[in-house]
């Protein structure tokens, strides 16, 4: 049987407008689920004239009948996961048990994780990576250590957090110590805060591998909210730059405990142009007046850390590549009437390199490439009224043709403004969409 899920990955750097989309498909979905990253994702939703940012908490939480899953993949922060879960509610979101499950698997990260990614960095002077000290690095480096790591499991019992704490954090103390000449930190008050956090959250605690495999037994949807963007994947992205997670739907099935089988439809979803944080390749980067332009356009500051983003023209050639390694059935393109009023746009169709052509993207052997562009005429029109794709001004509806020919995929869904209803159906097949 083919399966009826569905999976939304960013294929740039992030940002691309994943939250919008997931909100909207989840209207269609029984469960939505996180499988990579951890609160360096930021997420936003705007619904009228309120906006939400969610970090860990999948953005299917706007749905009563959806249930909200936390994968095993996921660097679970819990600190920032009950800050949202009661910044929802006191904003009459209703989330409980009911209605989110986070996986027993999960690991934790931990204030040392936080700390070890800042100081990291800071130690890195310009050579930094540009985290969002989310934690993410060191919290995953536990992981695949296992003997420092402390999951969801443990943070739940008591008898075993405190002595496991005790331990980690003997060992962090000595490594912080001699590497960056750190303070010692205070051991017993992290113990005391992870003990009450690992209440709050008990409730929610489950096996949500066995959960999703169930539900999709028995005939339920399950949409898999990507976090980040594919040129930031661990394997496959602009490493060292990258997160360190797998964040392309190759990462659902160990981020979440369902087969390949049912990773379902994939959405690759794009911003009509380009956008990175933090230090890395960015071919089409424009650093200058067109750069600053889109940024303020676009409000392009980050959700998580309010960075300034860099900016630049759609690359075709690293989205050619990312939704191949996703298997992207079609694109959303988000953030079009970003482009609204500029004279001319443009989009990288090939790279060269010395005068020869690079055939592939390679996101290991990024130096000295240089993009060739087509350009496009703009169009002035303001478009965020458009609800069909005949509204749109014919330049406009030029460019997505373009976007879809050099990607060589559909262009599902068009996003003209962040509010829930500013989205124009294409060409999507996804089934059951009002
Ligand atoms: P995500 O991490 O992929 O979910 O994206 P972010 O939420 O970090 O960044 C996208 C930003 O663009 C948010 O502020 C959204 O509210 C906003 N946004 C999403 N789609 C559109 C759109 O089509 N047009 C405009 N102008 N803003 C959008
Ligand atoms: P969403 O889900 C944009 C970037 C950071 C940095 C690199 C490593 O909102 O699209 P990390 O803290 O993960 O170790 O940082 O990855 N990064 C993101 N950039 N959007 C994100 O998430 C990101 N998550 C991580 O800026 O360059
Ligand atoms: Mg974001």
């Amino acid at each position: 049987m083919i399966s009826r899920n569905v999976t939304v990955v960013g294929l740039q750097w992030g940002d691309e407008g994943k939250g919008k989309i997931v909100d909207a498909l989840s209207d269609v979905c029984d469960y939505v689920a996180r499988f990579c990253g951890g609160a360096n994702a930021g997420h936003s939703v705007v619904i009228g004239d309120q906006k939400f940012a969610l970090h860990l908490i999948p953005c299917g939480v706007f749905r009563p009948r959806v249930v909200n899953v936390i994968g095993n993949g996921v660097a679970f922060d819990p600190t920032v996961a009950v800050k949202e879960l009661t910044a929802l509610q006191g904003r009459g979101v209703e989330v409980g048990p009911g209605n989110l499950a986070i996986s027993a698997a999960a690991n934790v990260v931990m204030p040392y994780h936080k700390q070890q990614d800042s100081l990291s960095e800071a130690s890195l002077g310009d050579g930094k990576i540009g985290t969002t000290s989310r934690g993410i690095g060191p919290c995953y480096g536990d992981k695949a250590n296992r003997s420092t790591a402390i999951r969801v499991a443990d943070l739940i019992d008591p008898d075993v957090l405190a002595p496991k704490i005790r331990t980690v954090a003997a060992i962090k103390n000595k490594i912080f110590a001699a590497l960056y000449n750190a303070a010692p930190m205070d051991v017993e008050a992290i113990v005391a805060e992870y003990v009450e956090l690992g209440r709050r959250i008990k409730p929610h605690v489950t096996n949500t591998g066995t959960m999703l495999r169930k539900a999709i037994a028995a005939g339920k949807r399950v949409l898999f909210e990507g976090g980040q963007g594919s040129l930031l994947d661990v394997d496959h992205g602009t490493f060292p730059f990258v997160t360190s997670s797998s964040v392309t739907s190759c990462g659902v099935p160990t981020g979440s405990g369902v087969s390949p089988a049912d990773v379902g439809q994939v959405v690759g979803l794009i911003k009509a142009y380009s956008t990175r944080v933090g230090g890395g390749p960015f071919p089409t980067e424009q650093d200058n007046a067109i750069g600053n332009t889109i940024r303020e356009r676009g409000r392009e500051y980050g959700t998580t850390t309010g960075r300034p983003r860099r900016c630049g023209w759609f690359d075709a050639v690293a989205v050619r590549y990312t939704a191949d390694l996703s298997g992207v059935a079609e694109l959303s393109l988000s953030l079009l009437d970003v482009l609204s009023g500029l004279d001319e746009v443009k989009i990288a169709v090939r790279y060269r390199r010395g005068g020869a052509v690079v055939e592939d993207f390679d996101a290991a052997s990024m130096d000295g490439v240089e993009p060739e562009y087509e350009t496009l005429p703009g169009w002035s029109q303001d478009i965020t009224a458009c609800r069909r794709f005949e509204d749109l001004p014919p330049m406009a509806r030029a460019y997505v043709d373009r976007v879809e020919q050099l990607v060589g995929r559909p262009v599902g869904f068009i996003s003209v403004g962040p509010e829930r209803t500013q989205t124009i159906h294409h060409h999507t097949k996804i089934e059951g969409l009002r």
